[in-house]
């Protein structure tokens, strides 16, 4: 695939396959997304994936969430919502160092942004797809201890999910190019 092919196929995956992706692929894109711009060269990056026992916890938080937010939160959409977050085979949080002055901690959220289109992309070449998803569960109070970090150390922007389609969305509607300039 060229890069114009990459950029405009890649989807964000909701289903995914229950099947296993290869660490050193996922390795490979972590390391080529710490080529992302990043200013003042912060190095903000705090990648946190996560561990099968921490994974078990994480499914029950957001089921406790989904079970608060809506009364009618049926055995069966629970059972959904287990195989669905069950199945990515890689789960990373995306973490940044918190930094102490507002701008850099924008500039930094900003690089970490840059970082997720490249592992992404990267990714997405090998047939492998990803979902950032910056759901309750991902960034709740819960989760920093479940993961063992600090909120006053790490920010979280949230959880990359990593895996195998099982369905690939349509592409979403875009604005005629030349709208936003
Ligand atoms: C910062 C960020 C947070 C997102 N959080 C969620 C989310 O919580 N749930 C979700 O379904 N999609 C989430 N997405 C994916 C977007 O909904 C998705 O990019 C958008 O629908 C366009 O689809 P595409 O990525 O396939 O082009 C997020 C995307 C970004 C950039």
């Amino acid at each position: 695939m060229n890069l114009k092919e990459l950029i405009r196929s890649r989807r964000t995956i909701h289903q995914f396959k229950d099947e296993p992706v290869s660490w050193d692929l996922v390795e490979e894109a972590l390391e080529l997304s710490l080529w992302a711009p990043n200013h003042k060269l912060t190095e903000p990056w705090r990648y946190i994936s996560a561990n099968p026992e921490q994974r078990q916890q994480l499914v029950d938080l957001a089921v406790d969430l989904k079970k608060q937010k809506e009364s009618e939160f049926s055995e069966t959409k629970e059972k959904a919502l287990r195989k669905k977050l069950s199945a990515p085979a890689h789960w990373i949080f995306l973490g940044i160092s918190k930094s102490a002055d507002p701008r850099t901690f924008e500039e930094d959220q900003a690089t970490m942004a840059c970082s997720v289109q490249i592992i992404s992309l990267v990714l997405w070449e090998k047939g492998i797809g990803t979902k950032w998803s910056t759901g309750k569960f991902s960034i709740h109070p819960e989760t920093y201890k479940i993961l063992d970090i600090s909120p006053d150390e790490i920010y979280l922007m949230g959880v990359l999910f990593i895996g195998i389609p099982d369905l690939i969305p349509a592409p979403p509607k875009k604005k005629a190019p030349g709208t936003f300039w």
